[in-house]
């Protein structure tokens, strides 16, 4: 396995995505050809996460080398991740990084711009070109969950104890979390979820579409590994076409879908036959 290479430079700023910068935030990043792990690594906290996690998600986003095809997301020690850092919550905040307090005097658009740099961490998992897989074990609560909504899909160890915890602190799920709970599970469940703030266990999980596949602790390194390893059976370029087409699939009509599918499968037929 490799690390990332640092310093990247994006948008005229020194991006530090260094192992060594990421273990201060509590992050890991690792390499190893087509498989990206990225690793919560703050086990003492349960993974709790903070802003300098969301920039550092998005840095490693934005730096992500091109051979990559699947980015595996997954948390050490007991827990997945216990969501935001608590200290946000007290006068004090979190050192550098100020306290929800702080924030909430600022004017509204400086607040928006930092809620959409937080967002920028979680945004990316989704892009065309690769897959991401959440593996999830533990508590996943909050910004938890949202990473492992962010992930195009979740497989989960037998302990897996999802929680929107948001509204029971006050707060909306605001890291991108919404959309994919909805578009899994369904309004009606959404809504039970989140405005209850209750535990999903690994059998509803499954049930309810939220997660792929349910191992036993154990196994969710292997199965994360063998889901991968399918991933990268098939053509890399049809592969992110396909995604394209799937993601926009909702969004249109059958008859816009049949026309998106006919542009992409033109692009693919002049690409492999040499008539581009
Ligand atoms: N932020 C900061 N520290 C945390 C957090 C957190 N979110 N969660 C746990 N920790 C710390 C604890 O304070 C404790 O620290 P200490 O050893 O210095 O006392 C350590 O992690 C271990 O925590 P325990 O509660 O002892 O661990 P346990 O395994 O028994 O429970 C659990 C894990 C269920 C995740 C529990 O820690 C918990 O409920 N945490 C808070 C969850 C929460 O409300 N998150 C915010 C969601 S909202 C959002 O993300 C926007």
């Amino acid at each position: 396995m490799s690390e990332a290479k640092a310093p990247q430079q994006r948008g005229g700023q020194t991006e530090d995505v260094s192992a060594e910068r990421l273990a201060e935030i509590g992050l890991r990043f690792e390499v190893d050809g087509e498989i990206a792990t990225i690793t919560l690594d703050r086990p003492d906290k349960r993974n709790a996460q903070t802003f300098a996690t969301w920039s550092a998600l998005a840095r490693i986003g934005d730096s992500l080398p091109e051979q990559v095809r699947v980015v595996v997301v997954q948390g050490e020690g007991p827990s997945f991740s216990a969501g935001i850092d608590l200290r946000m919550f007290t006068p004090e905040g979190v050192p550098g990084q100020g306290s929800f307090g702080s924030a909430a005097r600022l004017d509204s658009a400086s607040f928006g711009q930092r809620i959409q740099a937080a967002q920028q961490g979680f945004l990316w998992l989704r892009r065309p070109e690769i897959v991401s897989i959440a593996a999830v074990h533990g508590h996943a609560i909050g910004a938890g969950f949202q990473l492992a909504l962010a992930c195009d899909l979740r497989i989960v160890a037998d302990d897996v104890k999802f929680c929107m915890k948001e509204p029971a602190l006050g707060l909306v799920p605001d890291l991108t979390g919404t959309k994919p709970l909805v578009e899994l599970v369904g309004l009606a469940k959404a809504i039970d979820i989140c405005l209850t703030a209750r535990f999903v266990e690994a059998d509803e999980a499954m049930r309810i579409g939220l997660a792929e596949r349910v191992v036993a602790g154990g196994d969710l390194a292997k199965a994360v590994q063998d889901k991968a390893a399918e991933l990268l059976s098939t053509n890399r370029d049809a592969a992110a076409a396909t995604k394209r087409l799937l993601q926009g699939a909702q969004g249109r009509t059958l008859e816009e879908q049949s026309a998106a599918e006919g542009a992409e499968q033109i692009k693919r037929l002049k690409a492999l036959f040499g008539a581009e």
